[in-house]
């Protein structure tokens, strides 16, 4: 997977080139729109199509019925703020790699039973951080993190240098694509 995860709130349509753009530029191939806005399917839809050498996926994907429009718009990846066994379900019949947010040792078990090894750790500066995530990691050496929720460049580098980083997700991303765009 690629390593930024650059989370995408589209207000508007019509923004989507824009933001993706940014982002390319700013050397990121990857982008995260979520399910926060009404025409976030569409967006999914309209950037497979414009930006076919990124990774696009959908984000914020809280049940099957949202899951499944990603899909048909053409998201190459789910995330989840917590873990939905319908949407791993889905995601596993398609061979779709999916993100659930896990940051308790039963939900890690959970998505385990899921065939996930890679998983969300959000919000990673609630739920203790990379010192959390360092504690988890010794019941269960084989999951990944993707530390998202308060991360920025202030402590981006902290989360970089530990070898079970999967990738980093964060707002930020497009917000600094954006202010570099606009200069
Ligand atoms: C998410 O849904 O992953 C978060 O809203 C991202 O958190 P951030 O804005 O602190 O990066």
């Amino acid at each position: 997977m690629e390593k930024f995860v650059p989370v995408v709130v589209i207000k508007e349509l019509g923004e989507t080139e824009k933001i993706l753009s940014a982002l390319k530029a700013n050397g990121i191939n990857c982008a995260e729109i979520t399910f926060r806005t009404a025409c976030a399917a569409e967006a999914i839809a309209l950037a497979c199509e414009k930006f076919p050498d990124m990774s696009v996926g959908a984000g914020t994907v809280i049940n099957a019925q949202q899951c499944e429009a990603a899909l048909k718009a053409g998201a190459q990846f789910i995330v989840s703020p917590g873990l939905s066994v319908a949407v791993a379900k889905i995601c596993n019949e398609r061979n779709i790699p999916y993100y659930p947010g896990c940051v308790t040792p039963t939900e890690i078990m959970q998505a385990l039973d899921l065939g996930i090894t890679t998983v969300k750790f959000f919000p990673a500066n609630v739920y203790g951080g990379l010192k959390a995530m360092k504690a988890l990691a010794a019941p269960f050496p084989q999951i990944k993190f993707i530390p998202t929720g308060g991360v920025d460049r202030s402590n981006i580098d902290e989360f970089l240098a530990w070898e079970k980083i999967a990738a980093i997700g964060g707002s930020f991303f497009v917000k600094e694509a954006l202010e570099k765009a606009e200069k």
